[in-house]
C-alpha cells in the first residue's frame, strides 16, 4: 500500500482522514443526529463494506487457510459467572484518577502519556523516558500512591481545568452491566454483562467444540465479534471506541510449548500484517511490562498510526487460566485426553488441561490502519493548472468498489452496454454504476473511494468492443476488449 500524503502535520492527516471517512460514507459519530453518542460509531455505505472486507481477509487466513483451526459464533451475553471465572469482575479495572475542577476523569496512563507526548514535542526526550519508565515500574506494582507522587511532582495538569487539583487514584471496571429479564429482584439479581472480550465465548465452548469436531491438539478456535468496554477516556476516533469489534483466536497447546507456540503465533501473525503490502519500518512488536490477570507472556503488534505507534493487535499466552477456572466454577471438566505418546515417559500424554496462546486484533483499529495506510493526497499539478487529488489506495482485495463501469455519455446506447457490463460482473464482485458527470469528476470520485479500476464505455465501444480501463494508483488507461473486464479484475483480487 502506499502512502505519500502531502498533508504536513500528522494530526492534520489525522483529522483529514476523519473529515474524509465522514464525507465519503466510510464512518459516521454514531446517532449524529442527537449531537452524538461519545466514542460510539457507525459505519456508513463503503465503511461497512471495507469492513467486511477485511472481516473476511482475517477469517480466511485463519480457519480456510489453517486446518487445525475452525471459527465459532458466540452470544454476546454470558451466563455472569463466566466474568467471575475469567477474572473480569475482579480484575478488568484500570486506574483512575479525577480533577476536582473539571471533574473531569481520567485514566492515570493516558494522562501521564499525554505529558510525555508533550516534552517529547519540547525536545526533552529524556525526561519523557524517564517518566515513561517510571510509570511503567509503578502501574506494574500496582503502586497507586507512586503513581500519584509521580503526577504531582510533574506538575501535570487536568487538559481542561489547567489545574493539578486531583483526586485519589482508584480503580474502575470497565465492563457494561445490565438487566435480564423484566423484573428486577435481589441487588445483583439477573445483572448480565456486555462482553468485555469475545475470548470467554471460545473458552466455554472448548469442549463442545473439540468433541463436535474431534479437534486434536494443538488446534485453535477462532471469533469475529463485538465486543464492550467503558472505555473512561474514549477518543482519537475508532481507535478507542465503548462498542468494537474484536477478531481473536484461542489456540489449544500442550502445557510446556508455550513458549514455542507463542514466538510462531507473533511471526505468523506479523506475517499476515505484511502480506497486505505495509512496510516492515510501520510495525514493531511492543513486550508487556504489566501482564495481564490471565497472561504468562504478553506483547502487542503496534502500527505507526498518524497518532503514532499504537496497538492493534495483542498475542497473549495464557496459560490453562481461563479453561481452568471455569472448571472450577462451572465443576465440568474441561480437560482433554493426549493419546499422542510422550518420548520421554513412552506412554500417552494423557489427560490435562491445555495451555492457550490467544491472537487478539481488534476489527476497527485495523479499519483505521487500513484508511491510514491508504490515505493518499497527491499534487497533480502542472505548469498550466492547479490539480490535487485525495486517493484511497486499498488492496484491491480489501477496496469497498472493484469496478465502477462509466457510460462516457447518457445517450447513443452507451448506458444499454454499460448496464450489460454490470450484470456480467456483479455476481463476483461490487461494482458501482454512474453517468452523472464529467468523467474526470467520476474518476475523482471512485479514487476517493478506493476503486481500483474503472472501464468508460464510449463510442468506439459500439465499433470494436473495447473499453477503456483506468487504473486508479497510476492513473494510467488503456484499451481492453469487453470480455477481458472480470479477468482482470478476478485476477487483482486474488
Ligand atoms: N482477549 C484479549 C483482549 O481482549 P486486549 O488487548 O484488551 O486483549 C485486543 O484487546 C484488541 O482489541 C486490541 O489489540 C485492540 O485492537 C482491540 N481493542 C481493545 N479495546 C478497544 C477499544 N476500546 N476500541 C477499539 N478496539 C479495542
Amino acid at each position: 500500500m502506499a502512502n505519500d500524503s502531502k498533508t504536513t502535520s500528522k494530526a492534520g492527516r489525522f483529522q483529514d482522514i476523519i473529515s474524509h471517512c465522514k464525507e465519503y460514507g466510510f464512518v459516521f459519530p454514531g446517532s449524529e443526529i442527537y449531537d452524538g453518542l461519545q466514542a460510539v460509531y457507525d459505519y456508513g455505505q463503503w465503511g461497512s463494506e471495507l469492513k467486511k472486507n477485511i472481516k473476511d481477509h482475517w477469517w480466511k487466513s485463519m480457519t480456510q487457510m489453517h486446518e487445525n483451526i475452525v471459527g465459532i459464533d458466540a452470544a454476546i451475553f454470558m451466563h455472569p459467572t463466566t466474568w467471575k471465572a475469567s477474572g473480569h469482575i475482579d480484575n478488568f479495572n484500570d486506574p483512575m484518577i479525577d480533577n476536582k475542577d473539571s471533574k473531569k476523569r481520567y485514566r492515570v496512563d493516558h494522562l501521564i502519556e499525554g505529558y510525555a507526548e508533550k516534552l517529547y514535542a519540547e525536545n526533552k526526550t529524556q525526561e519523557a523516558e524517564e517518566v515513561l519508565e517510571e510509570m511503567n515500574s509503578l502501574l506494574a506494582k500496582d503502586d497507586f500512591e507512586g503513581l500519584k507522587k509521580l503526577i504531582v511532582d510533574h506538575k501535570i495538569k487536568c487538559p481542561i481545568s489547567g489545574t493539578s487539583n486531583w483526586t485519589d487514584i482508584r480503580q474502575f471496571n470497565l465492563m457494561f452491566s445490565t438487566q435480564m429479564g423484566s423484573v428486577a429482584g435481589e441487588e445483583g439479581e439477573g445483572i448480565v454483562y456486555l462482553r468485555p472480550e469475545t475470548a470467554q465465548g471460545i473458552f466455554v465452548n472448548f469442549l463442545n467444540v473439540q468433541k463436535s469436531g474431534r479437534m486434536k491438539i494443538p488446534f485453535g478456535i477462532a471469533q469475529i465479534g463485538k465486543a464492550f468496554r467503558n472505555e473512561i477516556v474514549a477518543r482519537q476516533f475508532i481507535f478507542r471506541m465503548r462498542e468494537f469489534e474484536q477478531m481473536e483466536m484461542q489456540f489449544f497447546i500442550r502445557p510446556g510449548t508455550q513458549k514455542e507456540w507463542y514466538e510462531r503465533w507473533k511471526e505468523t501473525r506479523m506475517n499476515w500484517h505484511l502480506s497486505l503490502g505495509i512496510a516492515k519500518e510501520r510495525y514493531r512488536f511492543h513486550n508487556h511490562v504489566k501482564l495481564a490477570h490471565y497472561a504468562d507472556a504478553a506483547c502487542d503488534i503496534e502500527y505507526e498510526f498518524p497518532i503514532g505507534f499504537k496497538e492493534v493487535e495483542g498475542i497473549h499466552s495464557r496459560t490453562d487460566f481461563d479453561l481452568k477456572n471455569h472448571q472450577e466454577y462451572s465443576k465440568k471438566k474441561m480437560q482433554y485426553f493426549d493419546n499422542d505418546i510422550d518420548p520421554a515417559t513412552g506412554k500417552p500424554y494423557g489427560n490435562y488441561i491445555p495451555y492457550v496462546i490467544e491472537t487478539s486484533i481488534g476489527l476497527d483499529r485495523m479499519f483505521l490502519l487500513v484508511m491510514s495506510e491508504a490515505y493518499t493526497e497527491e499534487d497533480l499539478s502542472t505548469a498550466e493548472k492547479q490539480d490535487s487529488r485525495v486517493v484511497l489506495k486499498f488492496p484491491p482485495s480489501l477496496a469497498p468498489v472493484k469496478l465502477a463501469v462509466l457510460p462516457l455519455v447518457k445517450k447513443d446506447g452507451l448506458p444499454e452496454i454499460a448496464r450489460k457490463i454490470m450484470d456480467d460482473c456483479k455476481a463476483s464482485f461490487r461494482c458501482f454504476y454512474e453517468e452523472k458527470d464529467t468523467i474526470g469528476k467520476r474518476y475523482r470520485r471512485m479514487d476517493a473511494i478506493g476503486t481500483p479500476f474503472c472501464v468508460t464505455v464510449d463510442q468506439q465501444t459500439k465499433e470494436d468492443n473495447t473499453v477503456t480501463i483506468r487504473y486508479r494508483d497510476t492513473m494510467q488507461q488503456e484499451r481492453i476488449h469487453l470480455n477481458k473486464i472480470k479477468e482482470i479484475i478476478l485476477q487483482s483480487i486474488g
